[in-house]
């Protein structure tokens, strides 16, 4: 154990921490490092099997949660409530990946280097937007954007009249960098730091912080259908070479969580290892 982990084990003692999307990947993390530190946690997943083996390991509880439908969060807020009796911490994290596509991945690499000498003529088309269905870019904001809409609109109801809490929203590098291979995943963690900051104006007054996180690329199951290729290109854009762990993420959301971030709401946290994409 190191010194610092040593130092925040208590640090969240007696806090009710849903988590949306806990079951796998950064979820998981955030879900083991609050229990650590002495939170009860609540998962609401999909993934309803793993959610709950994940949960009963930790001392907390699990209910299935599709997080575009808005009567599933409602019921995730009203689980915590009645098992835990307040919600102190609301992490709006689950999430699905842009599907990676091997031949337009490499014809973006292609025109990157035609750019570099200069012949931007000669790139060829991604067709990214022509070819997106309706369903693939309703499904991708409905997951991330309504998803977390329903969040953060389900925790307030709950922190408002107790007069404290904290909503932390997992947005991405690509929110605050779009890039032209997702530009529905790219639109949904943009929009998702713009209600955060509009959302936290309202409930800063009521002792309600509504923060957000935008992790550079994660080593979690999220990047598994991209090939070594893909990865290779991404991580020689990070300054510090490598993808980054979900601890690095989870350390800051339990920094943010905690009292040491009294005055911190509408804040925007990049995670990204020096990520220059
Ligand atoms: N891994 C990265 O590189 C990275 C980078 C930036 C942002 N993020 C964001 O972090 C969050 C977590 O991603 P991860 O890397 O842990 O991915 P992951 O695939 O490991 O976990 C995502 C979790 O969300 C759940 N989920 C998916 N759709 C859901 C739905 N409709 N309702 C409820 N749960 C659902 C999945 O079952 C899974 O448990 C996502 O919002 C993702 O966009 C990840």
């Amino acid at each position: 154990m190191t010194a610092n982990e040593k130092n925040a084990n208590g640090e969240h003692t007696g806090q009710v921490v849903v988590i949306t999307g806990g079951a796998s990947g950064l979820g998981a993390r955030f879900a083991e490092l609050f229990a650590k530190r002495g939170a009860h946690i609540v998962i609401g997943d999909i993934a309803e099997e793993a959610a709950h083996k994940l949960s009963a390991s930790l001392g907390g509880t699990s209910i299935k949660c599709d997080v575009t439908k808005s009567n599933d969060v409602d019921a995730l807020a009203q689980h915590a409530v009645s098992h835990f009796g307040k919600i102190d911490v609301f992490i709006n994290n689950a999430g699905i990946a842009p599907i990676p596509n091997e031949e337009r991945f490499a014809t973006a690499v292609a025109n990157q280097m035609l750019r570099l000498e200069s012949n931007v003529a000669a790139t060829t088309p991604l067709n990214v937007i022509t070819d997106m269905t309706d369903d693939e870019w309703d499904h991708m904001l409905k997951v991330h954007l309504y998803g977390t809409f329903y969040g953060c609109r389900a925790a307030a109801r709950y922190m408002t009249p107790q007069r404290s809490g904290s909503i932390i929203n997992i947005s991405s590098v690509l929110g605050l960098r779009p890039t032209a291979l997702a530009p529905h995943y790219s639109t949904a963690k943009a929009a998702i730091i713009a209600l955060t900051k509009s959302q936290s104006q309202e409930l800063a007054p009521l002792g309600v912080r509504v923060n957000a996180v935008c992790p550079g690329y994660i080593d979690t199951p999220l990047l598994a259908p991209m090939n070594e290729l893909m990865k290779v290109a991404i991580v020689s854009q990070i300054g510090v070479g490598r993808l980054g762990t979900d601890d690095e993420i989870a350390e800051m959301v339990s920094f943010i969580a905690s009292r040491k971030a009294s005055y911190c709401t509408g804040e925007i946290f990049s995670v990204t290892g020096g990520y220059s994409g």
